[in-house]
Parts: structure tokens; C-alpha cells; sequence
């Protein structure tokens, strides 16, 4: 049975030394541009190629309205989201990009001064530490607007660790936005240790319902999917080895705030006013809540909540009170499916 350092250094050999791209991996977990909004795409461009290249993420945690907010990247690897959240954020936000393995932060700090040339500011900064134990890097209770990750989690010996530090620096109000790889089971014990399926994030993979139970201890009774994308075991050892299992990477967004363990009716409705600028027709909140721009939308009170009492708040108009309870929320699926599956209550 390897330790917590053992894994850690496992990782650090696979991500430091034996990964020199993102063509490297032997699954098809690392997203691809194509899959990208139009206006990610074209921050895209303004980034350095070595950047882009070393990118070994599994999705896009880049959530809307970020302009002036201090947001944290566990995991930051080479600094691709880092340097995109620098311009989502813009001069007056601030990025911290946090990783254990120095040949990655090597990489990223190595372009910092060129995308700050670029950029016309500089916003970022990357600092070397476990996201186990964020206090060590600095990072103080309530200081953070929003958390990212991206692919980095699974990768943690000591996930209940990373998930209370993320919700002891999270201001309250606060988002926790990742993506992340998901198994449709836990892992069988004898394959949790092999050091290729733990580098290229499957060994580690979260099961959902563990994830969901761990977030429950933490006080986060309510978390949503906001979207999922099978990955396909491109590699014939990797598949003979773990091939039973089912993984998709999923991006996953969570609110520190209180919540209700159930969607419950308050009679209260939401209405998206379209004035985030990259989202003028419609937000999504997650995989069943689309709220189209002006088009009003009755919501739980968990719902109503992590629209009204997050940075959401200024973009939206929410009716109603929790002074008069209708009972529990009827949340039906919506035209993706998923409902019952993809938050820790019924919504
Ligand atoms: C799959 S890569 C993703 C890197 C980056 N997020 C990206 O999208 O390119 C995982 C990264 O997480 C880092 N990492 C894994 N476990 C960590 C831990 N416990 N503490 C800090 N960093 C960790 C690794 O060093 C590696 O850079």
C-alpha cells in the first residue's frame, strides 16, 4: 500500500519527467479546442505554444463573470487556464496558479513576463505546493472568489483534504468550478496504485456518489454537473487493465453557501438579465438549468439561492422569498437527462 507521498511522487515523476505533451496521453480525456466557445477560442490565440502544448487538462473550468475577482487554480500544471483566467479576470483580478511539480511551473513562469508583454498586465502568480495543505502556499480563509481545477483532483491521495481547503479559502458565496475525471464505480483496490493509470488521472478517478458524499461532510449538500463527455481508453494495455470501468470527464460547479439537502419550493422565480458579456442570450447553470435571456424560470430555493447570493447575483432578478414553503421542488429532467444523477439533490 503506497503512502500519500509515495503518490504524490509518483504523479510528480509522471507529470515532471515522463509526459513531455499533451499527445502523450494515452486517453482521450484531454479536451480539444474545437470544443471551446468562440470567445475562448480567440484568447486562445494570444497564448505562448509551449503553454498550449503542455496542457493535460480534461475540460474547460473557465466560468463566466470572473472580471475583477481573485481566482485559484489547484493543479495549475503549466499555466494554460492560469494565463486564460489572467484575461477573464482582467488588470484589476488576480490568478493563482498552485502546483507540486516544479518542471510544470517551470514552464509556466518561464512565459509569464511574455504574456504579461502581451497581455499589457501582469496578474498571476504560481506557487509551488500541495493543494492538500493550501495554508502553506499562503492562502487564507475566505480570500478566494473562485477555485478552478482541471484534471487535478483525481490525482489527490487525500481528496477530503483538497475539498475542505477549497471551501476554507472559497469568500463566502464563493464558487468551486473544476472538471474532472468521474468513474461510473469506485476502482478496484490492486489497480488504485499503478503508476500509469494514477498518471494519466483513472486510478484516482472520483466516483460520483462518493464526491457528492464528500461535499455533503464539508456542508455542501447540493452540487451540479454542468457538463460530461465520455473518455474512450485509447490504449490496449491501459483498456485490458481498467476497461470494466465507464469515465467521462465532468465539470462540476459547487457554492459555498448554505443549501438545502433537497430542492424545496419556495415558489420562487429566476430571471437571467443578460449582462454577462461572453453570454448576452443565456446562462447555463448547470446540465437542466438554461435560462434564456429576459425568459423567467421558476427555481428551488438552492437554485434561487446560488443565483442570487453568488457573484451570479448582479445578473440575475429573483422573485420570491423563502417566507412561504410549496413543498419539494418538482425538478424534472430536463431535455439532456441526468436530473436524478447529476446533483446531490433532486435539481
Ligand atoms: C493532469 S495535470 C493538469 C495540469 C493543468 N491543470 C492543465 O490543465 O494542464 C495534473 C497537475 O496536477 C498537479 N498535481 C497533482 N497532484 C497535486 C497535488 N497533490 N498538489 C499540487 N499539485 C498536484 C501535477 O503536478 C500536474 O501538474
Amino acid at each position: 500500500m503506497s503512502t500519500s507521498i509515495e503518490i504524490n511522487e509518483t504523479v510528480r515523476h509522471y507529470y515532471g519527467e515522463v509526459l513531455q505533451s499533451s499527445a502523450d496521453l494515452k486517453t482521450s480525456a484531454c479536451c480539444s479546442i474545437d470544443a471551446m466557445p468562440q470567445y475562448l477560442k480567440t484568447l486562445m490565440a494570444s497564448l505562448h505554444p509551449e503553454v498550449v502544448e503542455r496542457f493535460y487538462g480534461c475540460g474547460s473550468p473557465l466560468p463566466p463573470a470572473l472580471a475583477g475577482k481573485t481566482v485559484l487554480d489547484l493543479g495549475c500544471g503549466s499555466g494554460r487556464d492560469c494565463y486564460l483566467l489572467s484575461r477573464l479576470v482582467g488588470p484589476s483580478g488576480r490568478v493563482i496558479g498552485v502546483d507540486m511539480t516544479p518542471e510544470q511551473l517551470e514552464i509556466a513562469m518561464r512565459h509569464r513576463d511574455w504574456h504579461a508583454q502581451r497581455f499589457g498586465y501582469a496578474n498571476i502568480e504560481f506557487l509551488h505546493g500541495h493543494i492538500e495543505n493550501l495554508t502553506t502556499v499562503g492562502i487564507a480563509d475566505d480570500s478566494i472568489d473562485v477555485v478552478v481545477s482541471n484534471c487535478v483532483i483525481n490525482l489527490s491521495p487525500e481528496k477530503p483534504r483538497v475539498l475542505a481547503e477549497i471551501f476554507r479559502v472559497l469568500k463566502p458565496g464563493g464558487e468551486l468550478y473544476f472538471s474532472d475525471v468521474f468513474a461510473d464505480r469506485r476502482i478496484p483496490g490492486e489497480l488504485r496504485q499503478d503508476p500509469v493509470l494514477l498518471g494519466e488521472c483513472l486510478a484516482g478517478a472520483l466516483y460520483w456518489e462518493d464526491f457528492r458524499r464528500m461535499l455533503q461532510v464539508l456542508g455542501c449538500p447540493d452540487v451540479r454537473m454542468v457538463k460530461q463527455n465520455p473518455i474512450s481508453l485509447d490504449d490496449p494495455d491501459i483498456a485490458h487493465k481498467i476497461g470494466m470501468v465507464k469515465f467521462k470527464s465532468v465539470t462540476v460547479r459547487a457554492f459555498k453557501m448554505n443549501l438545502e439537502d433537497r430542492c424545496e419550493d419556495y415558489g420562487q422565480v429566476a430571471c437571467y438579465l443578460g449582462t454577462i458579456p461572453e453570454h448576452r442570450h443565456a446562462f447555463d447553470l448547470d446540465d437542466h438549468h438554461h435560462f434564456e435571456t429576459g425568459r423567467p424560470l421558476r427555481v428551488c430555493g438552492n437554485t434561487a439561492d446560488m443565483l442570487g447570493l453568488s457573484r451570479y447575483g448582479d445578473h440575475f432578478q429573483i422573485m420570491g422569498d423563502k417566507s412561504r414553503h410549496f413543498g419539494l421542488f418538482d425538478c424534472s429532467p430536463g431535455p439532456h437527462g441526468e436530473s436524478s444523477a447529476s446533483g446531490g439533490s433532486c435539481c
